[in-house]
């Protein structure tokens, strides 16, 4: 005879193994699972979930950077090419003019050796303006390198050029235009 106690009790049964199932075959992916394929070769690192991205800015550039200060910019200087130094300059082109008139930046015409931030109808940003001395190869070589580092606040709006021989064949092109 089928009463409600007798179907409460079959149902329950049934609820009952088909829970434990689950949480067997659930606990056992937890414990075992491995990967994407579940199959791993002898000697072969297990797959990964995902690769942790590092970025070439911090440590790559402190090293770069340590390795232009070993740079001899002078014997660079001294071998440079002007023609090269030319095509460097197109980077310069869009802002510095070099016929004596203004653009987004002043004109480099006669730069090497001008005292920095003296062009008269120039508004400099007041970091140029105390930064100080001459456009000599030296200083202007160092602040191509990074000007927003080496000119706080300046309004050259200039990436840099961080290759010496760049710095070494522009320069050497900007002492040929006066
Ligand atoms: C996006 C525009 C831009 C580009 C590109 C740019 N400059 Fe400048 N540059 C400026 C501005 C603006 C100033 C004035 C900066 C200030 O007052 O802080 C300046 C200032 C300078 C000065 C100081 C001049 C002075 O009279 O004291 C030099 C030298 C210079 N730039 C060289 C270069 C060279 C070389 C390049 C290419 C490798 C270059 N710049 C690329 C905009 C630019």
């Amino acid at each position: 005879m089928f009463n409600t106690m007798t179907v409460t009790k079959a149902a329950g049964a049934l609820i009952g193994s088909l829970l434990f199932l689950l949480l067997t075959s659930w606990a056992a992916s937890g414990l075992y699972h491995v990967g994407p394929s579940g199959h791993v070769a002898e000697g072969e690192a297990p797959p990964q979930a995902y690769t942790i991205a590092v970025e070439g800015g911090g440590d790559a550039g402190a090293e770069a950077g340590a390795a232009e200060e070993q740079v001899d910019f002078p014997a660079l200087l001294a071998a440079a090419d002007p023609a090269a130094g030319e095509k460097v300059f197109g980077k310069c082109k869009s802002c510095h003019k070099l016929d004596g008139s203004k653009g987004t930046g002043p004109h480099l015409d006669g730069v090497m050796g001008r005292p920095v931030a003296s062009v008269a109808d120039f508004a400099y940003s007041d970091g140029m303006k105390a930064h100080g001395g001459n456009w000599d190869p030296e200083p202007l070589q160092v602040f191509l390198t990074d000007p927003k580092g080496v000119v706080p606040g300046t309004k050259m709006s200039f990436a840099g050029l961080k290759k010496p021989e760049d710095r070494a064949n522009l320069i050497a092109y900007l002492q040929t235009v006066n």
